[in-house]
């Protein structure tokens, strides 16, 4: 159990004293780094304003009917998927993008299907836009605003630092109500979308997967209950190759667990799911392999830190027993406070008093310290401080002294302890 013990985290006075930050007179450092780790991270999703732009006048929609779509849409470009590349898709309001041909069928299969038709199912389920006033929208584009946005989601997993994105096609089911809903069943909707990216070469492609609200799983004609839109067969969710062989279910897809989609994750951001598509197994983006470059976010922090990161780019699950971070800086090794949550691996970083780069590695459940990335620290003096000294006069003459910080930065705690760290 990890708690971010002051003792084992704060720098000698000596350190500071032989540091750059001695200059700094009087230097005051306050040490957030104890802050106690209760709070439950809110249980989130991608909320609609940080989808992909969708519901503009270059949108078009499906066709408003039960079990309708699309019709066959001709792309501008070859877009592999599954070992195959297609020139058409068809986007299915039954949450569902086929290759083939469209898909009307309503109630969720088991994969691989047994008839050959490669699909991406964000959401296979038994939509009816007719009667819920849903949406469900799409266009193929080379927006480079689009395609900048899309670049970046891409470009945070470290295999992928390079990645461009050439073109996007974003499909959006907004606000999707269920086939057989009644009463208060007419109110449960769903929001959820699909990006597919291809990139400058023409060979590697991804799905972005947004959830922003799930409210119902299963229509009644897959048993689900009429004024819940639950029980009966749920949701699928995930990729079927078209061959009758190959596929890749989501985690809880079919199951009950599929309304959780807005809060799980397989990059530690809760309701974002991306996948690497184009070859012939469907790729977390993350890292599966037994050691792997990683990347933080933010990229880099200040010196008297005391902040939060998150690592990204390592497949984290719930089988996942432990993870430990240990920092290799100028002065050694020091261990540091990691956990993790959501999926994803958070670590507390202790007052640095140095700059530049450091090396942080991971290691999982009592593996090697098989993962490693770089973190910038960075100067206090070329940061904004996250906790200020208010009225710094005072704190060299009075009984009191006082600090503040902008209302959100420590949100998420519960319960924590302040430290102030002194010397003349
Ligand atoms: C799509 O391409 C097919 C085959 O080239 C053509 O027959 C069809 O008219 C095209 N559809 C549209 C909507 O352009
Ligand atoms: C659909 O929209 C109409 C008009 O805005 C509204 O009266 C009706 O309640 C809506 N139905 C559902 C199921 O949201
Ligand atoms: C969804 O997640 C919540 C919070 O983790 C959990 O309590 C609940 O049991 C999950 N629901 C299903 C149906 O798995
Ligand atoms: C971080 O690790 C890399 C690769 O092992 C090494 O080249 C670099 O010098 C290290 N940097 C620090 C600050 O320890
Ligand atoms: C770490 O890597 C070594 C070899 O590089 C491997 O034998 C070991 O299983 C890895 N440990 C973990 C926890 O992945």
């Amino acid at each position: 159990m990890c708690t971010c013990r002051s003792s084992t985290h704060s720098p000698s006075p000596a350190r500071i004293q032989n540091s750059p930050i001695s200059v700094l007179v009087p230097v005051l450092l306050l040490n957030l780094c104890t802050l106690l780790v209760q709070g439950p991270y809110p249980a989130s999703c991608i909320p609609v304003t940080e989808f992909f732009p969708f519901g503009t006048s270059s949108d078009q929609t499906t066709e408003r009917s039960d079990d309708g779509g699309s019709g066959r849409i001709n792309l501008t470009v070859m877009f592999p998927f599954f070992g195959n590349r297609h020139d058409k898709l068809y986007v299915n309001n039954n949450g569902v993008i086929s290759f083939f041909d469209e898909l009307r069928t309503y109630r969720p299969e088991d994969f691989p299907l047994t008839e050959k038709i490669p699909i991406i199912a964000p959401y296979w389920a038994d939509v009816d836009i007719s009667i819920s006033n849903g949406t469900v929208w799409y266009r193929e584009s080379r927006d480079p605003q689009l395609l900048a946005k899309a670049t970046n989601e891409i470009r945070a997993f470290s295999a992928y630092r390079n990645f461009q994105a050439y073109w996007v096609f974003v499909a959006t089911w907004d606000e999707v109500g269920f086939f057989g809903a009644s009463e208060d069943g007419l109110n449960k909707k769903n929001t959820f979308q699909a990006v597919l990216v291809l990139d400058t070469t023409g060979k590697l492609s991804f799905v972005i997967l947004n959830y922003a609200k799930i409210e119902w799983t299963t229509g009644s004609n897959s048993l689900g209950h009429s004024l819940t839109g639950l029980g009966g067969n749920p949701a699928q969710a995930g990729f079927n190759a078209g061959d009758t062989v190959h596929f890749f279910e989501i985690e809880g897809a079919g199951t009950s667990s599929v309304i959780n989609l807005t809060a799980t994750s397989n990059m530690g951001i809760p309701g974002k799911w991306i996948f690497r598509i184009d070859s012939s197994e469907i790729q977390d983006v993350c890292s599966q392999s037994e050691s792997s470059l990683v990347s933080f976010q933010p990229a880099f922090t200040s010196m008297l830190s005391a902040d939060a990161i998150t690592v990204n780019g390592l497949c984290l699950d719930t089988k996942v027993p432990s993870i430990e971070g240990q920092l290799e800086g100028a002065t050694g090794p020091r261990e540091l406070c990691c956990f993790l949550e959501d999926n994803s691996a958070r670590c507390y970083l202790p007052p640095l008093v140095l700059t530049g780069f450091v090396n942080i590695s991971l290691k999982i459940g009592g593996g090697g310290w098989n993962y490693s990335g770089e973190l910038e620290i960075k100067n206090i003096v070329d940061m904004p401080p996250a906790v200020i000294r208010d009225v710094p006069d005072e704190w060299m003459t009075g009984n009191t002294v006082s600090i503040s910080w902008k209302y959100g930065f420590l949100e998420w705690a519960t319960s924590y302890s302040i430290e102030i760290l002194a010397f003349k």
